[in-house]
């Protein structure tokens, strides 16, 4: 069977781009650079961008290509070819595992952001008039509370079900057909919206009655005032990397895959920096600007200081409704906002959801029918986990465990796979295979040196930071904390599921390549 390729060099990018861009990017990173030190944030960003981020998005698109060459379009498969030893494929599976558990609650954040615009065409959340009356909507319509707005979870349900209507769709479609089409029609549109977004923005005038603080420009200061006493806190530093982990999709095993499906000479140097300069400008630029801004007009900066540090989805769910409501043409805008939200989202959501697709076909055999319907499933059945246990803090834990903890821990160990097991000196020639543009000679050290170094700095110190109080339970309520233990033990569970899974595809492969 002849393997799945991109259509087209565009359409390559823009899903390589649309897999990165995310709702990270527009609600997740304001948040950081917000809490920690504004501009200063930006130096260790930048800084991890460049030493970590970008380097990165190199090996692993070149470890994606390698794997496409041998026919594996997961993360298992692929380091069974950069190392054979029996270990690689327990390894690899978590790239597998991870995208999978954080596509379980990606795509129910992204259902929100469907129903919020049209939300924001019928209007339904104007006139609420204070952050309390637009937290209690959204806690009414997540299902954690009942109240005037919602009787009960059904719209959060109902929104959920057209959303994962819509991924399975576009996964049904396949690369060319589905992803790549996608990709060709969302990403133009989300950098219109956001453009536009921006542009209305940057033009408001301060409410009646608005404090001295609530300007435009305050609002750019806001992310980029530095506070260089933040700089010598380490925990900025592993704030920036973990951000920049989960923007640029880097320690996932998504990007590999879509990698996967790259010619074997096509270059993958000029590729992976046009995605991450694609994924910066939407997220330094677009998402930097856009709700942290509106927050500082409408509410003033201390206010805008305390909903951002409350949670990304504060500042996207709460201020950005209220704020919507009191600007001319807010429906309009809000309805763009959302809508960019969701396009942000759903090619993001698909990526996570392809190495299993790629694991059941290549390795198990099946169709893509088939294999999309048992991975759509699988999804289901953990999303609707998520949606129904939402309001004893699951999404957290896997977002914990998932997306914080295992990115960092899947990016380490790649980076030793590729450097270590398979060899700086193979790895350099894979990254500069095919090139358009050679990657200057100075990240040879960075990769093999640098990135090894700090990742494991990054992991070691974030682990400290953080697993003790996590493992504790101290920050749970009580009665959380059953559901918060269920979580850890299906994600274990399912952890092993997914590395029996992967022997078991790993075995009929080698049976079928021997009997062949
Ligand atoms: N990288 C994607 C995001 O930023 C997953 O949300």
């Amino acid at each position: 069977m002849a393997r799945e390729r991109w259509a087209t060099k565009i359409g390559l990018i823009l899903a390589l781009a649309g897999n990165a861009i995310g709702l990270g990017n527009f609600l997740r990173f304001p948040r950081q650079a917000a809490e920690n030190g504004g501009g200063a944030f930006m130096i260790p960003y930048f800084v991890c961008l460049l030493v970590i981020g970008l380097p990165l998005v190199w090996v692993e698109l070149s470890i994606g290509r390698l794997g496409g060459r041998h026919g594996r379009g997961h993360t298992a498969g692929m380091f069974e070819v950069l190392w054979s030893h029996p270990l690689s494929k327990y390894l690899g599976a978590l790239g597998i595992f991870i995208p999978f558990v954080i596509g379980c609650y990606y795509l129910f954040v992204s259902s929100w952001c469907l129903a919020y615009s049209i939300f924001s065409l019928s209007g339904s959340y104007f006139g609420l008039g204070s952050l309390d009356a637009v937290s209690h909507f959204l806690a009414g319509y997540q299902g954690i509370e009942r109240n005037d707005h919602f009787s009960s979870a059904a719209p959060a349900y109902g929104f959920f079900a057209v959303a994962f209507v819509l991924n399975v769709a576009i996964l049904l479609g396949g690369i060319a057909r589905g992803i790549e089409r996608l990709a060709l029609l969302a990403m133009p549109l989300l950098f219109v919206f956001a453009v536009i977004l921006m542009i209305r923005v940057l033009t408001l005038d301060p409410p009646a009655g608005a404090g001295p603080d609530q300007t435009v420009l305050n609002g750019l200061g806001f992310v980029w005032n530095p506070d260089f006493g933040a700089i010598a806190d380490p925990k900025v530093w592993l704030a920036a990397a973990g951000q920049i982990f989960f923007t640029l999709s880097v320690g996932w095993g998504i990007l590999h895959t879509y990698a996967s499906y790259i010619g074997p000479d096509d270059d993958v140097a000029l590729t992976g920096l046009s995605t991450a300069s694609l994924n910066e400008f939407a997220e330094v630029v677009l998402g930097g600007t856009i709700a942290l801004t509106a927050a500082v007009v409408f509410f003033g900066v201390a206010d805008a200081a305390r909903i951002a540090g409350q949670g990304s989805f504060d500042l996207g769910f709460h201020a950005m409704p209220l704020a919507l409501e009191q600007m001319p043409g807010g429906r309009v805008f809000g309805a763009m906002w959302f809508l960019l939200l969701f396009f942000a989202g759903i090619t993001s959501s698909v990526a996570m959801l392809q190495p299993t697709v790629a694991l059941l076909r290549e390795d198990f055999g099946f169709a893509r029918a088939p294999a999309v319907v048992v991975t759509a499933l699988l999804v289901l059945a953990g999303s609707l986990c998520v949606i129904a246990f939402f309001a004893h803090g699951v999404m957290d834990q896997l977002d914990f465990w998932a997306g914080s903890f295992g990115l960092l821990a899947f990016g380490f160990l790649e980076i030793v796979v590729f450097t270590r097991l398979y060899g700086m000196t193979k790895g350099w020639e894979e990254i500069n295979r095919g090139a358009r543009m050679r990657v200057p000679r100075v990240f040879w050290y960075v990769i093999a040196w640098v990135m090894p170094l700090a990742l494991a700095a990054i992991l070691i110190s974030w682990s400290a930071t953080n697993l003790g109080p996590e493992l504790s339970l101290a920050a749970v309520a009580p009665a959380d904390r059953p559901y918060v233990v269920g979580a850890r033990v299906a994600l274990v569970a399912g952890l092993v599921a997914c590395w029996l899974a992967v022997r078991a595809g790993s075995r009929r492969r080698a049976a079928r390549e021997a009997a062949s």
